[in-house]
């Protein structure tokens, strides 16, 4: 597998790939992606040009995708519309990308016999109560609440379709909360990191119990290169790392870090529909492919993440006044 096309390579999830990928096999990597208001190519800067290629393009146009794919080994899809809360307000753009775009992508590998992975979400399992025992295993099932959680079910269910009518080599993952490096401002943790960078409060949702079960973004990388390389098709892993925290305690400790007072917080209006808790069991992917994170300790990859927010104040200023006052329309 030396020719991969990422899809969604400039975003949050897939730049990070992208950069695992360069680092740690010998491929070329073809990245394409629409280059929406969530990824910028600096998210790409300093890689090696002769290993890593932008396409500026949609995934849903076909002949475009069936072009890049027939000269392709593989396609590793994270291109999506990603955020619950704009999902909320327009749910088109999820359907046309999260739906069609991977149906464009499917009908593509199908054609040129190409090796796909699909990158998805806990998120398609619904939600769990807090004091529940359980946690979201590959047996779950669907039962997604957002219109992008449901665009992403679809997408997975239109994936396994094609793996079993038409027998395309397949896997899917689904992965919970992400966290580290070039993560949208929008998004919950560099929110308030750079809410507070600004001298500003932290603002949480309804009560701030939620759970979200926090991994590192390299982790999810790894993980995916290890389904990537030794998955067995029409799989579907689980990706976690035992990282479950409610959203009040992550703001207390990003407060804690810059040395404010653990209350200093705003409370905002809820999402409507809020999940409440995410919980990844593993297992599958640790005993069958021997995948283990790196970041065990949350503490201190959080602390990674607020130092490099704190060095990259160039990279997140353009998105952080027209993403609050997005957020401010609606009384977050
Ligand atoms: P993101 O919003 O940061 O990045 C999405 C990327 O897709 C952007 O670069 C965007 O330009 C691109 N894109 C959007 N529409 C496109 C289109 N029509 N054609 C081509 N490119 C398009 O998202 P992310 O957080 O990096 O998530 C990446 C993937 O991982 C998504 O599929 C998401 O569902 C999944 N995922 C995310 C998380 C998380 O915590 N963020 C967790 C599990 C799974
Ligand atoms: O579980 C995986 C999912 O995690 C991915 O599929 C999604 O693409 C990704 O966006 C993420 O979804 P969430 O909705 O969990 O993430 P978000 O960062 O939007 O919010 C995390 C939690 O924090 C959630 O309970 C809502 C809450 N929140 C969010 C924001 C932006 C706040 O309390 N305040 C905020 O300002």
């Amino acid at each position: 597998m030396n020719r991969i096309i990422v899809t969604g390579g400039a975003g949050f999830i897939g730049s990070n790939f992208v950069h695992h990928l360069v680092a740690h096999t010998d491929a070329h990597v073809t990245v394409l992606d629409k280059l929406t208001y969530a990824s910028t190519e600096a998210s790409l800067a300093g890689l090696p040009e002769e290993r890593v290629q932008l396409v500026v393009g949609d995934i849903t146009d076909a002949s475009l995708v069936d072009r890049l794919v027939a000269g392709a080994d593989a396609v590793v899809h994270y291109a999506a519309e990603s955020h619950n809360d704009n999902s909320l307000e327009d749910p088109a753009p999820f359907v046309q990308t999260n739906l069609v775009g991977t149906f464009t992508l499917l009908e593509a590998v199908r054609k040129h016999d190409v090796r796909f992975h699909h990158v998805s979400t806990d998120e398609v399992y619904g939600d769990l109560d807090l004091d529940d025992p359980k946690r979201f295993t590959e047996d779950t099932p669907y039962q997604p609440s957002s219109p992008y959680s449901a665009s992403k079910a679809g997408s997975d269910h239109l994936v396994r379709a094609w793996v079993r009518s038409f027998g395309v080599r397949a896997t899917i993952s689904n992965c919970s909360n992400n966290y580290g490096p070039w993560q949208h401002v929008e998004k919950f943790i560099p929110r308030q990191i750079t809410e507070v960078l600004d001298g500003r409060r932290p603002r949480v949702y309804g009560d701030g119990l939620n759970v979200r079960d926090w991994i590192h973004t390299e982790d999810h990388s790894s993980a995916v290169l290890a389904i990537l390389e030794r998955g067995r098709t029409g799989e579907t892993y689980l990706i976690g790392a035992d990282g479950e925290k409610s959203n009040l305690e992550v703001v207390r400790a990003i407060l804690r870090t810059f040395g404010r007072p653990e209350d200093d917080i705003e409370w905002v209006t809820d999402r409507a529909g809020h999940d409440r808790r995410y919980a990844i069991e593993s297992g599958k992917l640790r005993s069958e492919l021997g995948w283990e994170p790196r970041f065990q300790d949350f503490d201190e990859g959080l602390a990674e993440t607020i130092d490099w927010y704190r060095a990259h104040e160039d990279w997140w200023r353009p998105l952080k006044a027209e993403t609050e006052a997005k957020y401010a329309a609606k009384g977050h």
